[in-house]
């Protein structure tokens, strides 16, 4: 599959920023640094149509039946996403592959493995978080999603956000953090990093086919993210109780 490195993602991004969240605050060690990202971005009227829905199954039937980009029409399945609907840890990645797409499950491939192992340093298994992609139909040869695409596929993604409503979203790499974050993201400077907006916390980390295009140098951050990941977790619930 081929990966979008952070220049690529970008030229997808901007125009998903149209309906990203409007300012996220990076979390330091205990001070907050406020971190501005363009405003007035609106969803396309689908967010409207799926603003009633409570019921994930209820979404993911209406998702499998969307046919709003040409996307659809070349794949074989819609990969709604798959995890514990109550779950209190997103992971979203870019778009599904060869293997999602035939499946009509996310990361079930190569990456989908690695990801398996990645998800144990936190100590969760795939049934204890939801996982999904920002774009759910698979693009023709894995090519990077389009600005529209993304576009149209987005009020899904924050549809499901709302009615799971996890404390934390992991963004797998360069198009699913500068979708969700902020457009400015670079995988390589800012994974790591957690920005929260509306009480979710945001985590960067490397999309897995970027972990195993280069395990030496990039494995063992992606597992201290995990770590961290865990770390936080831990702390979200402490302060619930
Ligand atoms: N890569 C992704 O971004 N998503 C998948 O579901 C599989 C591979």
């Amino acid at each position: 599959m081929l990966f979008a490195e952070d220049e690529d993602a970008l030229k997808s991004a901007p125009a998903a920023v149209a309906s990203g969240p409007r300012s996220l605050a990076l979390l330091g060690d205990e001070s907050i640094a406020e971190q501005k990202i363009v405003a007035g971005r609106e969803e396309p009227c689908r967010a409207n149509a799926w603003a009633g829905i409570m019921d994930l199954g209820l979404l993911r039937s209406k998702v499998l039946a969307c046919s709003d980009c040409s996307l659809r029409s070349g794949a074989n399945n819609v990969v709604f996403g798959d995890g514990d609907p109550r779950a209190q840890v997103m992971l979203i990645g870019e778009a599904p592959g060869q293997s999602e797409d035939e499946s009509g499950n996310p990361f079930v491939g190569r990456a989908g493995k690695l990801l398996d192992g990645l998800l144990s340093e936190a100590r969760l298994r795939r049934e204890d978080v939801f996982i999904c992609n920002i774009a759910k139909c698979r693009t023709p040869r894995n090519r990077l999603s389009e600005p529209a695409e993304v576009s149209a596929c987005l009020p899904h993604l924050r549809a499901q956000m709302r009615i799971i409503s996890p404390r934390i979203v992991v963004a797998l790499g360069a198009l699913s953090s500068q979708t969700l974050v902020d457009p400015s993201i670079r995988v390589t400077r800012d994974r790591g990093k957690w920005f929260e907006e509306d009480g979710v916390h945001y985590l960067v980390t490397f999309h897995p086919a970027a972990v195993l295009r280069d395990e030496r140098r990039k494995r063992g951050l992606v597992e201290s993210d995990m770590k961290n990941l865990r770390a936080m977790l831990d702390r979200l619930c402490d302060k619930k109780r």
